[in-house]
């Protein structure tokens, strides 16, 4: 398609971190390019199932073959960047007299690893109070030499400044954001084979969010674009084949370089209700992040469209819909029925019903709050009263 009349965004930055290097078996350059970094002993930070499916394994080999020192494996993190798991993880770091860090994880391992950066360099061992500050620009400096290998295609941590941390008593999810994140992020698809297809889906589909979220965004400008476009491209033509076929390098590279460039796209301009409403949804009901996107996202594009319809004409040119002779509200309804076949070709049928969500307006009201003083909805190109989400929230159940 023709590129459309869209107004240019009169102001913007970009972020530049981290360097980005690509490649099935590049875990072989770890040694090398972290000494580079000037680290010598590291510590690996993951979780049990990374360590479990051989992926932590894969890593330490590669980093003693290439001459870095294994200081430590600390695997102790679960779902959802936990605050106390973070203090552990830095003590863990300390104890082992570490210089760097190897992260091996999907988002909780590496919003946590990101925090657990923070708290070394900081000389701090509680990350609470930090987190309550949201915004740790001011005055930061570099940190330790942290290199990350993304084992899943989704969230996309490996390259934004944002770290999502749960706060368990509270019940709620806090963003926080640093400029200092990783310094290498290393994308190997051999790190990614092992993923269930089930995991591989939903974070897929955390990856796709946002790419549409991150196009759609009031923040949107023309290099995120660029990024979130070809991620559509990338996601539409390669996950349902990596789902399907786990061992396919090629759609597991894709997939891995797709999610890294929907993340530059919305690390600069954010995403919007979707994710506003997953974080609610996930502090309140425990819904995995990429399911809980996976679920609103239909919902949230179908009561956007005509606040941004040349924007969704976009999304759809880039899912591979013959946008030509299409109405902009045809083409954007086009993307909403695309992205509801593209989860039942990759098997998310799930809605909110099949997480206990009641389906009450009152019971409700809680996470209503919660979506609503998100930071992200603030980027949504609709702006939505709490009745609006209210209404969001009982269309996904
Ligand atoms: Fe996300």
């Amino acid at each position: 398609m023709k590129y459309p009349d869209i107004e240019l965004n009169p102001f913007f930055s970009w972020a530049n971190r981290p360097r980005i290097m690509y490649g099935p078996g590049i875990r072989s350059e770890l040694g090398f390019e972290m000494g580079q970094l000037g680290g010598t002993r590291a510590v690996i930070i993951t979780d049990k199932g990374v360590v479990n499916a051989g992926v932590a394994q894969l890593v330490a080999d590669a980093m003693t073959k290439s001459g870095l020192e294994l200081a430590g494996i600390f695997d102790h993190i679960v779902q959802d960047a936990r605050i106390d798991l973070i203090n552990e993880g830095a003590a863990f770091y300390r104890d082992k007299g570490a210089d760097c860090m190897v992260v091996v994880g999907g988002g909780s391992v590496m919003d946590s690893a990101k925090a657990i950066n923070i708290l070394i360099g900081d000389g701090a061992d509680d990350f609470m109070p930090l987190a309550e500050q949201a915004a740790l620009w001011d005055g930061a400096k570099p940190l330790p030499p942290h290199i990350v290998f993304p084992t899943t295609a989704g969230t996309a941590s490996e390259v934004t400044t944002a770290i999502v941390v749960l706060d368990v008593d509270a019940r709620v999810k806090l963003q926080v954001t640093h400029p200092y994140n990783a310094d290498i992020a290393m994308l190997d698809p051999e790190l990614t084979v092992k993923l269930p297809p089930k995991i591989t889906a939903f974070t897929g589909m955390d990856a796709l969010t946002h790419a549409v979220e991150g196009v759609t965004s009031s923040g949107a400008e023309p290099l995120a674009d660029a990024c979130g476009l070809h991620a559509i491209r990338l996601i539409f033509r390669y996950l349902p084949l990596a789902v399907h076929e786990p061992d396919n390098i090629t759609a597991r590279g894709n997939m891995l370089i797709a999610s890294t460039l929907a993340g530059l796209c919305f690390g600069n301009v954010m995403t919007g209700a979707v994710h506003a409403t997953a974080h609610a949804l996930g502090a309140h009901y425990g819904i995995p992040h990429g399911l809980a996107n996976a679920i609103m996202l239909p919902v949230v594009m179908a009561s956007n469209v005509e606040a941004a319809p040349e924007r969704y004409t976009m999304v759809a040119d880039a899912m591979g819909i013959a946008v030509h002779g299409m109405s902009d509200a045809e083409a954007a309804l086009a993307a909403v029925q695309a992205v509801k076949d593209l989860k039942n070709d990759i098997g998310l049928t799930q809605t909110l019903r099949d997480f206990n969500v009641p389906n009450d307006s009152d019971e409700l009201q809680q996470t209503v709050e919660l979506a609503a003083s998100d930071s992200q909805i603030s980027y949504n190109p609709r702006y939505l009263e709490d009745s609006d989400i209210l209404e969001l929230l009982l269309k996904a159940y």
